[in-house]
């Protein structure tokens, strides 16, 4: 329910619009016998798999090369439930009544074990645990009575429990993705200072802090992910993009963050970017709505690390792709999710977000975790809800997908409470479970949490894209090792393991896929290695012998070198040229995708090597945009 974002056009700033939550519980206790499907336990999940994550196409898979699907839950509390107005020490003044006192919540309740317990009895395997910066750095020890169920944790400061949460999920065989929620501790979303990774403060105070918890947990290898941001979103006046190369760039500050944290701080963790949640002003006749993943169909990530990035989405069925999920004052006339016929909802999940995963062999394929979505439960009568719930679960189901439920644990009083939660807990530290017999989202849950694909998970093809739209973009960290290679011109360079198969004409982008991670770096800047004339009357850089290409660097428009590397694999039969300067020149079936959308592009062939670029060299013509590629089986 994190997702509750409440867009407001800055008139409808101060009244807040709540999500109405139903109050006509009815529940009698009904004994937790019931079980679930796949209950797990701690051996048995600490066996199923082993650290370090990666991925692999549209999988996660774990170190044996074996699907680790995220089959995770969100246990909130440690980012914040005030709602962000009168005292924090009153429970009435936190979403729903629930006060975490910025610990995961229910600590007051419930023994931290049995909390995790109850994870292995949902047949979780991963938990998404969200985090605000206000609680890493408040020092002071919790209140005695918020760890009532816990007397171990008296005394420790908020950080020092979200270790010991860390210590015993992953204890317990879990996976745990960090998930920087907020800065303040509060209720997230709309407009509530925590919109941008920089609204606050600098996008440098945002790195170091992600370097800083990093490091914290890099010795513990279930420690899986970092979740770089929670739902970016339009803040009063501006909105963030994707790829402008401005100080609101998501895909820059992501991409950056992202690169920091796997070369200064932890290798092995996924990266976890979400789209983007919001943008416009949610006004009829003003453009506003949830981009979510679309653009990443033309602008993906390229990690150092390129087997470490997951995309995510949130979805809730009051929200919709063009609706805020206000009632009332700051509400439009569009349709919400729960809204949609069953056969709109998949279309809809599948254009905003699922397509990255599967639409597979393209430069963005790659998992995508559904690391929110949630309904009400007990006490939600609305059809329309349930509705929803059932159809976005069988969405799930179908394609397979990655996800995590918000929330995982609620408080309960006599059966009544927030009911969002799978798992909720009474003063008394009674619990009320989702497999008691009397809550309509168990069967959905069963199936949810049961299927996918599992076992080993073959290599794939895989594909990344190059963009040089406003910054260098060295992506292999052995030439990061090295000096500036192309002075003053603009560089970019595929990871490591892989090599470039693709060049634009204009624009400056280009296609790398996977190779042998090798050396033997070299910088190619004029006609010393052409064994053949190629391309008559063109200037040709090419690479000595065994070498392919891994980089390029230009000077606006113009190409001014190539960075060769070992090939790894034998490069030699037949030589191809691909030209491209009067249109597309690609294999067929398009694989790698479009990886510059509206320029020219030149690729060669799945097993074939690039191995030369050529460009105009009279006099006369106005650039040295590449023209032509010399591909080699
Ligand atoms: C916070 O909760 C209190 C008590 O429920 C309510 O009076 C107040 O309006 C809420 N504030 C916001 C910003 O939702
Ligand atoms: C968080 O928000 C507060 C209040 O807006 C601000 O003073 C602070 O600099 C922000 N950043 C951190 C890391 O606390
Ligand atoms: C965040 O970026 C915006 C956009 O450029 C800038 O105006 C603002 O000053 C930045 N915020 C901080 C705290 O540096
Ligand atoms: C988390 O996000 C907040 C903004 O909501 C930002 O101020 C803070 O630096 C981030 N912390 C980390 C560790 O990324
Ligand atoms: C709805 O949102 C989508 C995705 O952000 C956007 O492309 C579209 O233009 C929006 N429609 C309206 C009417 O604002
Ligand atoms: C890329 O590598 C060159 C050395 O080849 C180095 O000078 C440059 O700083 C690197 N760029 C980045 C962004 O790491
Ligand atoms: C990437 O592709 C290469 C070559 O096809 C393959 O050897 C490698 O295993 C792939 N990597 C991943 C992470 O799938």
């Amino acid at each position: 329910m994190r997702s509750l974002i409440r867009f407001l056009t800055p008139i409808a700033l101060l009244a807040t619009v709540a999500l109405a939550v139903p109050s006509s519980a009815q529940g009698s206790a009904v004994p937790s016998s019931a079980q679930g499907a796949a209950p797990q336990s701690a051996p048995r999940l600490a066996a199923a798999w082993a650290a370090p994550l990666s991925t692999r196409g549209r999988y996660v898979v774990d170190a044996n090369g074996n699907r680790f699907k995220l089959k995770s839950g969100n246990w909130h509390g440690a980012s914040g439930t005030w709602n962000g107005s009168g005292s924090t020490a009153d429970a009435a003044n936190h979403h729903a009544g629930e006060k975490a006192d910025q610990m995961p919540l229910g600590l007051d309740r419930a023994p931290l074990a049995d909390i995790v317990a109850s994870f292995h009895e949902l047949g979780l395997n991963s938990i998404r645990l969200p985090f605000s910066n206000e609680m890493i750095r408040d020092g002071r020890p919790v209140p005695d009575a918020s760890v009532r169920a816990n007397p171990q944790l008296r005394g420790r400061t908020p950080l020092q429990v979200y270790d010991e949460a860390i210590r015993v999920l992953t204890d317990q065989g879990f996976a745990v993705i960090l998930n920087n929620h907020t800065n303040t501790s509060r209720w997230c979303c709309g407009l509530d200072g925590n919109e941008r990774w920089n609204t606050s403060q600098s996008t440098e105070q945002w790195e170091q802090d992600w370097l800083f918890m990093a490091r914290r947990y890099a010795g513990n290898a279930r420690v899986v992910g970092a979740d770089l941001y929670n739902e970016v979103r339009r803040n009063i006046l501006d909105d963030p993009n994707w790829g402008l190369g401005d100080r609101h760039d998501w895909h820059a500050a992501a991409q950056r963050a992202g690169d920091r944290i796997l070369t200064e701080a932890n290798p092995n963790l996924l990266i976890i970017v979400e789209g983007i949640n919001w943008y416009g002003l949610p006004v009829d006749g003003l453009p506003h709505g949830r981009p979510t993943l679309e653009p990443v169909a033309q602008l993906s990530h390229t990690l150092v690390r390129s087997n470490k990035l997951v995309y995510s989405a949130h979805f809730y069925g009051y929200t919709g792709p063009n609706h805020s999920g206000a009632t009332g004052i700051g509400e439009t006339t569009d349709p919400r999710y729960q809204d949609l016929s069953r056969d709109q909802l998949f279309e809809t999940v599948r254009r905003q977000a699922a397509y990255v995963a599967l639409d597979g062999d393209r430069h963005f394929t790659a998992p995508v975790w559904i690391s929110e979505f949630g309904v009400g439960g007990r006490d939600n009568t609305d059809p329309k809800s349930r509705a929803w719930f059932h159809n976005f679960v069988d969405y799930l189901v179908a394609t397979d997908a990655d996800f995590a439920y918000w929330p995982l644990v609620g408080w309960h009083d006599n059966r009544r409470g927030n009911g969002w939660a799978l798992m909720h807990w009474d003063a008394a530290g009674n619990r009320m479970g989702l497999y008691d017999g009397d809550d309509w989202r168990a069967d959905a849950w069963r199936r949810l949490v049961s299927g996918g694909l599992t076992g080993p998970v073959a290599p794939v093809r895989n594909w990344s894209m190059l963009t040089l739209d406003h910054a260098d973009f060295n992506q292999s960290v052995r030439m990061r090792a090295l000096p500036d290679w192309d002075s003053g011109a603009r560089k970019a360079v595929c990871p490591d393991g892989q090599r470039l198969v693709g060049l634009s004409r204009t624009g400056n982008r280009g296609l790398c896929t996977g190779a042998p991670d090798t050396g033997g770096h070299q910088v190619v800047r004029d006609e010393a290695h052409v064994d053949t004339d190629w391309a008559v009357g063109f200037t040709k850089f090419q690479c000595p012998r065994a070498k392919t290409v891994t980089g390029y660097a230009v000077r606006g428009g113009d190409l001014s070198s190539v960075l060769c590397r070992d090939a790894g694999t034998p490069v030699g039969g037949t030589s191809r040229v691909v030209w491209f300067d009067r249109g597309d020149n690609r294999p067929a079936g398009g694989p790698g995708g479009d990886f510059a959308t509206g320029h020219y592009k030149g690729q060669c062939a799945p097993g074939e090597h690039l191995v030369g670029v050529a460009y105009r060299a009279w006099i006369w013509s106005p650039g040295k945009e590449p023209d032509a590629l010399l591909c080699r089986g």
